[in-house]
């Protein structure tokens, strides 16, 4: 996503969730040319929930903007959250509030953490990230290594001095981690790596748009569900199915609206006065996720996997929309 700031840009100064836990910045440190992590805690000390690697938060900053970002700590400290934050130069201002001003001591609104990008099960994973991108993947290498299974970690940057946590890396892994600094070695070498498809292993990716989607394709004989991603921003969502209105039954709420289609499912469900969480709504975070009961989603995020937007029972109403004439919802 989100968030290493993982998901750096998608989030927005828009309706901001209700933080679940208010915590304080015990560390702020710089580990990367343009990148710093903050270290996360409870005010009194006490153990935060559990998470799984691929997890983020949600950041609810003191300038009322709401940031996603991956979780790149350790999972089994219950006691702090880790992020690292890229300072986006073209951003809208959060990850330079969270450069410039955010202090240590500072209260930081969290809510979350959920998690889109699951490590699955497999006889082998190739990690695959780049810059910021590396922040998801690094509980999922800790977690590889801990269960021993085979892994490689492919990681690229602009230059060696931007990629965060390198020196962990290739100190803690050694030869699994291969440091590719693009102004050392140019582009990854996908071909190279995914040109011959390997039953068993699972591709995961996180990075900017242009490398998914060059693994995407590098990837396209694999075998399905070989791969997984997670963006730092939202592709531009395909043309809605449908052009005309529907209808979306609120089951648990008993009201049925009608969504014409200049507005989102997310703003005609909260017109009918049913609150539903959101965060980036760019379709990128997941945090409004609701459950299908009856009709078929027409998905528009970046988020659901293949099969979980075929099985149809959850969709994202902050982008996607119906390509039946009535959906109904469990709200
Ligand atoms: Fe982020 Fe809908 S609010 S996916």
């Amino acid at each position: 996503m989100v968030a290493h700031h993982l998901l750096p840009e998608i989030a927005r100064a828009t309706p901001t969730p209700t933080p679940a836990l208010t915590l304080r910045v015990r560390a702020k440190d710089t580990v990367a040319d343009g990148v710093v992590s903050l270290t996360l805690e409870r005010p009194d000390g006490t153990r935060l929930p559990d998470w799984t690697p691929g997890a983020h938060v949600d950041l609810v900053l003191a300038d009322g903007t709401t940031r996603q970002y991956s979780l790149c700590g350790d999972r089994w400290d219950p006691y702090t959250y880790r992020v690292a934050v890229l300072r986006e130069t073209a951003g809208r201002g959060g990850s330079a509030y969270v450069h410039d001003r955010l202090a240590v001591g500072d209260p930081v609104g969290v809510g979350g953490p959920h998690n889109h990008f699951p490590l699955a099960p497999a006889d082998r994973y190739l990690f695959i990230a780049g810059g910021i991108g590396i922040t998801p993947l690094l509980p999922m290498v800790h977690q590889a290594e801990l269960m021993g299974i085979d892994w490689q970690l492919l990681y690229g940057g602009r230059t060696r001095a931007s990629m965060a946590f390198r020196d962990h890396l290739t100190t803690a892994y050694g030869e699994r981690v291969h440091l590719c600094p693009e102004d050392e070695y140019g582009l990854l070498d996908l071909d190279s790596w995914l040109s011959r498809p390997e039953p068993g292993t699972k591709v995961y990716c996180c990075g900017p748009a242009p490398l998914l989607a060059a693994v995407e394709s590098a990837c396209a004989a694999w075998p399905t569900y070989s791969l997984r991603t997670e963006r730092f921003a939202a592709a531009a969502p395909a043309e809605p199915v449908r052009q005309t209105p529907f209808e979306v039954e609120l089951r648990r709420t008993g009201r049925t609206i009608t969504v014409p289609p200049d507005l989102s499912v997310l703003h005609a469900v909260r017109r009918a006065g049913v609150e539903v969480l959101s965060s980036c709504e760019q379709g990128t975070c997941g945090t409004c996720l609701v459950p299908v009961l009856t009709g078929t989603p027409d998905h528009r995020d970046a988020v659901l996997a293949e099969h979980e937007r075929a099985a149809g029972d959850c969709l994202l109403p902050c982008v996607s929309r119906s390509r039946s004439d009535r959906l109904v919802l469990d709200l």
